[in-house]
């Protein structure tokens, strides 16, 4: 059965421009308690070229149509067709420039998609990427249609003294009858996802910020009453990500004001309308007593890509929406770098290379598989995802690698100066970079049209006679769930060859094959090829695919004393981390493929001494020993297991390694864990975030060696703010479930911030995460909790989405249990906010790769899913396409 018609499918190759141009939009927004009148005047003309007699088809979601009128004149009943969903308008004029104004009648209240303008305790927020504005006005709505606005909010000024929306603010005044207006300008052109209104009483954190030329910006961060004081650090992470794009990418903010709101319900992360970014309020609230150092890292980066949106993304946009990452990918490279440059670069790129695999990998090696562009979609608000999002990234990164730092700068200030004001696609983007480097990257854009992780195998020869070291490297792409192509692509490898004392070797290459040798960079964009390094007097350590050069799987058949020797030696400390985590992921996927009741360790002791040499080293930086003490985590293992997995088999495999770990470094644990007592007070930058984190891990060690509850118990009462509280926490809801200690430290955390919705859905959702069987009972429980709502994304995602994404324990109960609990979610959900269903839908998507059980009961969960009636388009597309 096959719900969604084939004609629902929007594909690029079927991409026409309009047939009206449209030159202007004023809209005035009437807010009242229960209705919200909107009126839009259009200032349209037909495009030189277009038929004569083309209708102008607007799109609709859920309006009614009030009125509508052609320049002044109400127009006839026979000259429009409007539907909910559509209004098409017939008899325009041939030539010339025309007005049409429509009134629309809209219940904010009632909006639970989240999608157009909608009421967040009280506050009227609106939310249009990707196809929401056309809740809120009939419209051409698609990114490739661009018009200055001029916007004018009229409210009560006591439920909203507070009335914003993009540009500059040019009128304010009094109605009457307690009521107010206020006009906002925006002179760019910009397409309608990025149009903004917010309305509401609000507290502001202000501040000013002198743009590179000298021009004052006026920077509000807005809040909900009396929590400005908590938006402190998004305002300095704001002003630094400012300073930073002028600074590495010579880009000045444009607008005299740059707003921020913080909302408590919000779909995503945040979005980057112009002048008036709109936030969830878990990435702008934050103080040392409610927020971690993750929520702070958080906060960061989230503020940084929606400001730097503002030259990618909204002075120049995308075409249409197979070209989503041309401003997202990018904007994530960007504010990666930025993080990079703000706190330490190889700690950051160790951080984005466990997120591409934890979540980009899976989508790409599973059924809901896609090109970093896309080819075709049913629904757009499921492309917002890791492939165009991190994958996306990379893509850019690897062609800063290819062309150099200085040669990537041009390119980037190339493809400003020519799209300035446009909707761009990517061929236009890469095109800028083949100028400025004069370089071809037709093969190098396949990375942008086939699907898949390619696999790059190496393999190594030592020639002692010789002295010659001959590097064979393959690449391949097998065919997925996307049917793309499989051609091979350019593959830029970052390498070194590291001797006996960690010394970089340096020795000619010669090239054999289809690759280039650039210093220390191989382009593969052949099959494969052969390198050569002659006249070395030992054999080097082969350091490959430094800082994850290029999104690949690596199979490199290396010796385990070489990746040992690298782990210790390497120069490069992103190569020195990831020798150890393959050592650490190799030793447990073949642990996890011995049969149940094997009881040999999981990991070499030569590899956990490894483990606790870098984590005991002084020289080394706290953060970085903090991320080598980081297991993969169970998902990553069953990704690599591949097929067959046993979810409570990889569990016990990491909770095993996890002991013999702690237990060999007692005392490494113990000093570690001391050092970061709670009399040092909390700052947040990322070198004390770094001491913190290692501190904690130790800790973690300590628990899983002593098994003693009383030791972490003690811990989180003496702790000095939310990192090391929620740090103490975690170990005692997730290795002694349902102890005493554990259950009164949960009820006094409850106790203690249950006014705050931020912190309370962290107890949600480290309860949610617990690894056994029985956390479904307690997952169960707290559904019925007062303080759970689906109404509120961030509640649903703290439990259900976490157990569904992050208990592979308990989601994945032998007796399907956690299916069934996750699926009647999913369908009730589904009915409030289907953007959110079905971004939690997506963790059934690896349902092929279980053992047989638990895969067919995921498949008859799925099947049920799908037969359920009225289904939403969004679940409706993961589903069909997950069983596809
Ligand atoms: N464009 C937003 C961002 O990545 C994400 C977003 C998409 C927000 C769709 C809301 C809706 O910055
Ligand atoms: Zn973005």
């Amino acid at each position: 059965m096959q719900r969604t018609e084939e004609g629902q499918t929007v594909r690029l190759a079927d991409y026409r421009r309009t047939d009206f141009v449209l030159r202007g939009v004023d809209m005035t927004l009437k807010l009242f308690e229960g209705r919200t009148e909107v009126l839009t005047r259009l200032s349209l003309e037909r495009r030189p070229g277009a038929p004569a007699n083309a209708a102008l088809e607007l799109d609709g979601d859920e309006l009614i149509l009030e009125s509508i009128a052609v320049d002044g004149a109400i127009l006839e009943p026979g000259r429009y067709d409007a539907t909910p969903e559509s209004l098409s308008v017939t008899g325009l004029p041939e030539t010339g420039p025309f007005e049409l104004a429509i009134e629309t009648r809209i219940a904010p209240e009632d909006n639970t998609k989240l999608m157009g303008l909608y009421r967040s305790n009280g506050i009227w927020c609106t939310q249009c990427e990707a196809e929401g504005f056309r809740r809120i006005t009939y419209f051409l709505d698609r990114p490739d249609v661009l018009a200055p606005y001029r916007v004018r909010i009229e409210a009560d000024r006591a439920a909203a003294p507070v009335l914003l929306s993009n540009g500059n603010p040019v009128e304010s005044g009094d109605l009457g009858d307690g009521r107010h207006f206020a006009v906002w300008d925006d002179p760019f052109n910009k397409p309608s996802y990025l149009f903004a209104v917010v309305a509401g009483d609000l507290d502001a954190l202000r501040d000013t910020f002198l743009t590179m030329s000298g021009r004052t910006v006026e920077l509000g961060i807005y809040t909900e009453k009396g929590r400005a004081r908590q938006a402190a650090y998004a305002m300095d992470a704001l002003k630094r990500s400012m300073a930073w794009d002028e600074r590495r990418f010579g880009r000045e903010y444009d607008l005299d004001v740059f707003n921020v709101v913080a909302i408590a319900d919000f779909n995503m992360g945040a979005m980057e309308n112009k002048g008036l970014n709109v936030f969830n309020h878990k990435y702008v609230l934050l103080d040392p007593d409610i927020a971690t150092d993750a929520d702070y890292a958080g906060v960061e980066t989230v503020i940084a890509h929606e400001y730097f949106h503002n030259w990618t993304g909204n002075r120049i946009t995308c075409r249409d929406w197979f070209q989503l990452c041309l401003k997202e990918g990018l904007t994530v490279y960007r504010d990666q770098e930025f993080s990079a440059d703000e706190r330490e670069r190889t700690v950051q790129r160790i951080g984005s290379v466990r997120r591409l695999k934890a979540h980009q990998f899976p989508e790409d090696q599973g059924p809901l598989q896609h090109p970093v562009r896309p080819g075709e979609y049913r629904e757009i608000n499921n492309f917002y995802t890791a492939t165009v999002y991190d994958k996306g990234a990379e893509v850019v990164r690897m062609i800063a690698t290819l062309l150099g730092e200085a040669d990537f700068r041009k390119g980037m200030d190339l493809y400003f100066e020519r799209h300035d004001g446009e909707a761009a696609t990517i061929e236009d983007f890469v095109a800028c970079f083949e100028q400025a480097g004069a370089v071809d990257l037709s093969q190098f854009a396949l990375w942008y049209a086939q699907a898949g992780t390619p696999t790059l195998t190496v393999t190594e020869a030592w020639d002692p006679q010789e002295r010659r070291h001959t590097v064979r490297l393959r690449q391949s792409l097998a065919p997925g769930a996307a049917r793309t192509g499989t051609e091979p692509m350019v593959l830029p490898i970052r390498f070194g060859l590291v001797g006996g004392n960690g010394e970089e070797r340096r020795a000619e290459g010669r090239v054999a094959g289809g690759a280039r040798l650039d210093g220390d960079l191989i382009v593969l964009d052949g099959r494969e090829a052969t390198v050569t390094f002659a006249g070395l007097s030992d054999r080097p350590y082969l350091s490959v695919l430094r800082d994850f050069s290029a999104p690949v799987t690596l199979e490199h058949d290396q010796a385990e004393a070489d990746r040992l020797a690298l782990a210790r030696l390497d120069r490069n400390l992103f190569n020195r981390w990831r020798a150890l985590d393959d050592l650490l992921s190799g030793g447990l996927t073949r642990a996890a493929r011995r049969p149940l009741g094997d009881t040999a360790p999981s990991l070499d002791g030569a590899v956990v001494d490894a483990l606790l040499a870098s984590a005991g080293d002084e020289e080394l930086d706290p953060a970085f020993r903090g991320q080598v003490l980081t297991l993969p985590g169970e998902a990553e293992i069953a990704r690599q297991l591949g097929e067959g997995v046993d979810p409570d088999r990889v569990h016990a495999v990491v909770e095993d390694a996890r002991a013999v770990i702690g237990r060999k470094g007692l005392s490494t644990f113990a000093r570690l864990a001391a050092a970061e007592g709670s009399d040092v007070p909390f700052t947040p930058d990322a070198a004390s975030a770094g001491r913190r984190a290692l501190a904690n891990a130790a800790l973690a060690y300590l628990a899983a060696a002593r098994n003693d509850p009383a030791e972490v118990a003690a811990r989180y009462r003496s702790a000095g703010n939310m990192t090391d509280r929620i740090a103490a926490l975690a170990i005692l809801g997730h290795r002694f479930p349902q102890s005493d200690a554990s259950e009164e430290a949960l009820a006094d955390f409850y106790r203690r911030y249950e006014t705050d919705e931020l912190v309370l859905d962290k107890w949600f959702a480290l309860q949610a995460t617990a690894p056994f069987h029985d956390a479904l009972a307690a997952v169960e429980r707290l559904a019925g909790h007062p303080r759970f709502t689906m109404r509120n994304p961030n509640r649903v995602r703290a439990l259900v989405g976490s157990f569904a994404a992050s208990n592979q324990v308990a989601f994945h109960r032998p007796d399907g249990a956690g299916y069934r609990f996750v699926a009647e979610k999913l369908v009730a959900l589904d009915r409030i906010n289907p953007q959110i269903a079905a971004r939690i839908a997506t963790t059934f998507r690896a349902w092929r790769s279980f053992e047989a059980g638990r895969r067919a009961k995921l498949e008859e969960t799925l099947r049920q899913i799908a037969e359920t009636k009225g289904l939403s388009k969004d679940l409706g597309d993961i589903v069909d396409r997950s069983l596809k």
